[in-house]
C-alpha cells in the first residue's frame, strides 16, 4: 500500500553504518528525516550524503534525526564514507541503512519499478515526533536535491504544529505567516492578540511567531 501524508511511519530494524536500528526507538520523539539515495560509489549522491554531512547543526537545532538508505550493503557504505568525505569535505554522521533485501525500501516505497527495478529513487520522508509522515518527496535518479528546501518545509512544519499558522509561497524563515483557515476568528484573537492583517476573510496575514 501506498504511503501518504498523515499515515504512521511504519517501523523497522535495519543494519546500518552505526548498528542495528530499530527505526521508532532509535528516533524517539525527534523529528526524522529518512531518505534513499540509488547507488553508492555514484556521483549525484555522493554530493549529496556530504551536504547532508555538513548540515549537522541545522538537525540538531531543529531535534531532526537523519538516516540514509540504499540498497547497498553497510560494508559498501563503510567503504563509500571515505571518498565522500575526501570529496565533499564532510564526514557522514548519521546512519546509512544497508537494505540489500529492499525490506525497508518496500515499506517505504522507495523503489520504482518503472523507473528502475533495483535501485531505490531518491525518496525523502519527514516525520514528525508521533511518527506521522508529513512529507514525502521522490526525486529522479539523475537530480540532487535541495536539502535547504527540506529544512525550509521542516521549519514549516515545525511552526503549524506550534503557533497554528501556514507559510505563503517561497516564504523563507522570518517572512510573514498565514493563519491556518481552521482557526476561527475567536481562537485567532486568543492567538494572535497583535491582530493580523485581513486581506480576505480567508487570508490573514501575521508576523511570523518566533
Ligand atoms: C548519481 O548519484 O550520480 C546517480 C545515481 C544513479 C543514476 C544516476 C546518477
Amino acid at each position: 500500500m501506498t504511503l501518504q501524508l498523515g499515515d504512521p511511519a511504519p517501523d523497522f530494524r535495519a543494519d546500518t553504518t552505526q548498528g542495528l536500528v530499530d527505526f521508532h526507538s532509535w528516533k524517539r520523539d525527534a523529528w526524522a528525516i529518512l531518505f534513499s539515495h540509488p547507488k553508492d560509489f555514484t556521483p549525484v549522491c555522493t554530493t549529496e550524503l556530504g551536504y547532508v554531512a555538513g548540515l549537522v547543526d541545522e538537525f540538531v537545532a531543529r531535534n531532526v534525526r537523519v538516516i540514509g538508505l540504499s540498497v547497498d550493503p553497510v560494508i559498501d557504505h563503510e567503504l563509500w564514507a571515505a571518498d565522500i568525505a575526501e570529496t565533499q569535505g564532510h564526514v557522514v554522521n548519521f546512519p546509512m541503512i544497508g537494505d540489500p533485501d529492499c525490506v525497508v525500501a518496500g515499506l517505504y516505497d522507495m523503489i520504482h519499478p518503472n523507473a528502475d527495478d533495483t535501485q531505490t529513487v531518491r525518496s525523502v520522508f519527514v516525520i514528525d515526533p508521533v511518527n506521522r509522515i508529513r512529507l514525502i518527496l521522490t526525486y529522479p535518479a539523475s537530480t540532487g536535491r535541495n536539502f535547504e528546501e527540506i529544512l525550509r518545509v521542516v521549519d514549516s512544519l515545525q511552526l503549524t504544529d506550534a503557533h497554528q499558522v501556514a507559510t505563503p509561497v517561497n516564504w523563507k524563515v522570518g517572512d510573514d505567516v498565514i493563519i491556518l483557515p481552521t482557526i476561527d476568528a475567536e481562537q485567532a484573537a486568543q492567538l494572535f492578540p497583535g491582530g493580523w492583517d485581513e486581506q480576505r476573510p480567508y487570508l490573514r496575514v501575521v508576523p511570523q511567531p518566533r
